[in-house]
């Protein structure tokens, strides 16, 4: 029920460094600042139909595992980054149709200077940004800002709620027909139609209006991944579009139901959320070659389960637990809790080591040729219904050009022939009305030319 007709496809991506060890990665450890690497990536995507290139960010680097900076940079997890705003422009201006969504945390931007930050990309992009907006889990993130810690997790949510309540208020502070450019006149804006929003709030107080123009997209498209209660709860009040870190085709269910329905007590209509599952394809031209290549890649070993230790929380020094014992049962975070549960149940008795190493963000292992994951990918698109994909090369620097194009030219072509994915998206859509906008699946398609 509600399901889209066809997939959107996004790919998720951290401005760090990308796959700079492995074959075919060229001179990307040495060039990735530049930002041509992810030029040439945006150029590919927006060539091959994907609907957007969503742009994660953080900003810390973390000595919570063995009191050292060692296995954070040594394996480059969180750093180095480089703060992906700047890039999203220049992504835009080599592009034609595809979308950026910047990630922001709420509580380290203020809603003045996001929401005019938002506008100006918009006005920028023609219309092709969206806002992931994150609350943030670290309290070495709140230690970048003279903050001891962050208010609790469920707070969190609260100040997010509210801060996008502001920044929306601020965009529709400008009526969408305030500049007249009236040349009789010699007037400009027509200041009637521009207000104050004299926003005075539990945590936000903001008078406005924006000093900028309003987006052109009038409301930029929300994206959220809050996978605690909480975090469902405010996606589902607040969200357009949901990235859900949901695990396996009884989760995914699990996860969309429960969404739908929080929107439909909140009184909004579950099909206006819009819901992608994140995956990491290995595509290769055999089944047999890419389980090969997917089993090197994700072998257990202390570097993998350390990457995926350092991910999972700040506050808890996983270094103190062996590799060959299984995860302790009994930690709590104020950090993102969703995925210590989540990790938990996922690693069993197994030692920590096998788990740790073994976890990748997906919704389930997608591996073979074009035709078989995209086997996969419809199945799980029928069975659970949903909006489509979040592509992510997977943690541990599996990003190459190799990758890109093993994607933008073995998978989605395949998914095209399938009727899956655009054809050919209308020129000029804004990011909001592209993500809106259903083709006719392929019978109707054929139906409407007879
Ligand atoms: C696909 C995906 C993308 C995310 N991107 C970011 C990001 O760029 N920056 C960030 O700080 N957190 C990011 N997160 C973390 C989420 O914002 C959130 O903290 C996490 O899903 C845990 O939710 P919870 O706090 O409700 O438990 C992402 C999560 C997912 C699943």
């Amino acid at each position: 029920m509600g399901s889209s007709q066809r997939m959107r496809l996004a790919w998720f991506v951290n401005y760090l460094v990308p796959g700079w060890n492995i074959p075919w990665s060229g001179n990307a450890g040495a060039e990735w600042m530049n930002g041509d690497f992810y030029v040439d990536m945006a150029r590919r995507l927006d060539a091959a139909g994907f609907d957007a290139m969503m742009l994660e960010d953080g900003n810390y680097l973390s000595d919570a595992y063995g009191g050292t900076f060692e296995a954070e940079l040594k394996h480059t997890v969180r750093g180095p980054k480089n703060d992906p705003l700047p890039l999203l422009p220049v992504l835009a201006a080599a592009t034609e149709r595809l979308g950026f969504i910047a990630t922001m945390s709420s509580s380290f931007y203020q809603p003045f200077l996001l929401a005019r930050l938002v506008t100006t990309l918009d006005h920028l992009t023609g219309g092709r940004v969206g806002w992931n907006v994150v609350t943030s889990s670290s309290p070495l993130a709140a230690q970048q800002f003279g903050m001891d810690a962050l208010p609790d997790h469920d707070e969190r949510y609260l100040i997010a709620e509210e801060f996008v309540d502001v920044v929306k208020k601020l965009w529709r502070s400008w009526d969408r027909d305030a500049v007249v450019m009236d040349r009789a006149t010699g007037t400009y804006v027509d200041h009637e139609k521009v207000r104050p929003i004299h926003h005075h709030g539990t945590y936000f107080d903001v008078r406005g209006p924006l000093n900028a123009l309003p987006p052109l997209q009038d409301l930029p498209p929300i994206f959220q991944a809050g996978g605690s209660p909480t975090g469902r709860e405010f996606a589902a009040r607040s969200a357009d579009v949901i990235v859900s870190s949901a695990k396996g085709i009884d989760d995914m269910r699990e996860y969309r139901a429960e969404v739908r329905r929080r929107a439909e007590l909140n009184g909004r209509n579950p099909d206006d959320i819009k819901i992608l599952f994140m995956i990491s394809p290995f595509l290769e031209e055999s089944d047999e070659l890419a389980r090969r290549r997917r089993e090197e890649r994700l072998a257990i070993t202390d570097e993998r389960a350390e990457r995926r230790l350092l991910m999972m929380s700040d506050e808890i020094d996983f270094s103190q637990f062996p590799l060959d014992q299984p995860f302790p049962t009994d930690l709590s975070t104020n950090g993102s809790q969703s995925l210590l549960k989540q990790f938990a149940q996922w690693a069993g008795d197994r030692p920590l080591r096998e788990a740790a190493a073994g976890d990748e963000f997906e919704a389930f292992p997608a591996f073979g040729t074009p035709e078989t994951v995209a086997d996969e990918m419809e199945h799980a698109f029928r069975e659970v219904g949903g909006d489509g994909y979040l592509i992510f090369a997977g943690g541990g620097g599996m990003l190459t050009r190799r990758y890109v194009d093993q994607v933008c030219e073995g998978l989605v072509p395949e998914l095209r022939r399938r009727g899956l994915v655009w054809d050919a998206p209308p020129a000029g859509l804004g990011l909001n009305e592209r993500l809106a906008y259903d083709q006719p699946a392929p019978d109707q398609r054929a139906a409407a030319s007879a």
